[in-house]
């Protein structure tokens, strides 16, 4: 059985803390990107986890050289239980996220580093999913906590966890993107999350929505 993972893309502070503590009961880990990030603060991360006391990932999909990544992870992490990051840029911009995470590891604080491989949406069959499985493989060499991979597409959904092997999944894709969790579930295991955003928080009512996906996985 999957976890399952709040995709928080709200971009007011009282509606996402209200939606956050509405469906904590339901929700393993909350992953908070840049529309809630740009639109409040980055302690805003804080104030999420200190109302929910849920595990806070902070989908910022890092892209840039190592010494980039290196400050915006520094930054993130302070805050933040893990980081995602891009993997097509290579191995030493992700590694440079890696050692930033080793850091707070060695005074006994744990934060993940989570690789994408391909995403979710259309348009990352043109330019991502020629090159994502030589990235899952990279993230198994880079032994990275985890990696994004896409519940629109089980079969590639499949194939990139069996190359990644030892990172556990998130994948985004399913309720307002299409993605058959039927299927999904097929492919996904209990170290895995499946991500829901829209199909939660645009709800009428999210709790409820929370409580049905956390009943279907
Ligand atoms: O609203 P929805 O359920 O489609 O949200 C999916 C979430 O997962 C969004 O936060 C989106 O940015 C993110 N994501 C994705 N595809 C990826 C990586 C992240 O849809 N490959």
């Amino acid at each position: 059985m999957p976890k399952l993972m709040l995709a928080l893309d709200v971009l007011d502070e009282s509606e996402a803390i209200k939606i956050s503590e509405e469906t904590s009961e339901y929700v393993d880990c909350i992953k908070i990107g840049y529309p809630l990030v740009l639109a409040t603060d980055l302690g805003i991360i804080k104030r999420i986890k200190e109302k929910t006391n849920k595990e806070v990932i902070c989908d910022f999909k890092v892209a840039d050289i190592p010494a980039t990544n290196e400050k915006i992870a520094r930054l993130t992490l302070n805050y933040a239980d893990g980081i995602i990051c891009q993997g097509f840029v290579g191995l030493d911009s992700v590694k440079a996220i890696i050692n930033v995470a080793e850091e707070y590891k060695q005074v006994g604080n744990s934060k993940k580093v989570i690789m994408v491989t391909e995403m979710s949406h259309e348009g990352a069959k043109s330019f991502m999913q020629p090159i994502a499985n030589e990235i899952a493989k990279m993230a198994g060499k880079l032994n990275v906590d985890g990696i994004v991979a896409p519940s629109t597409r089980p079969t590639r959904l499949k194939e990139l966890k069996e190359i990644a092997n030892n990172a556990f999944v998130i994948s985004p894709g399913v309720g307002a993107q299409g993605g058959d969790l039927q299927e999904v579930l097929k492919v996904l295991d209990e170290n895995d999350y499946v991500i829901v955003g829209r199909a939660i928080y645009l709800n009428e009512n999210p709790k409820e929505s929370a409580k049905k996906y956390k009943e279907l996985l």
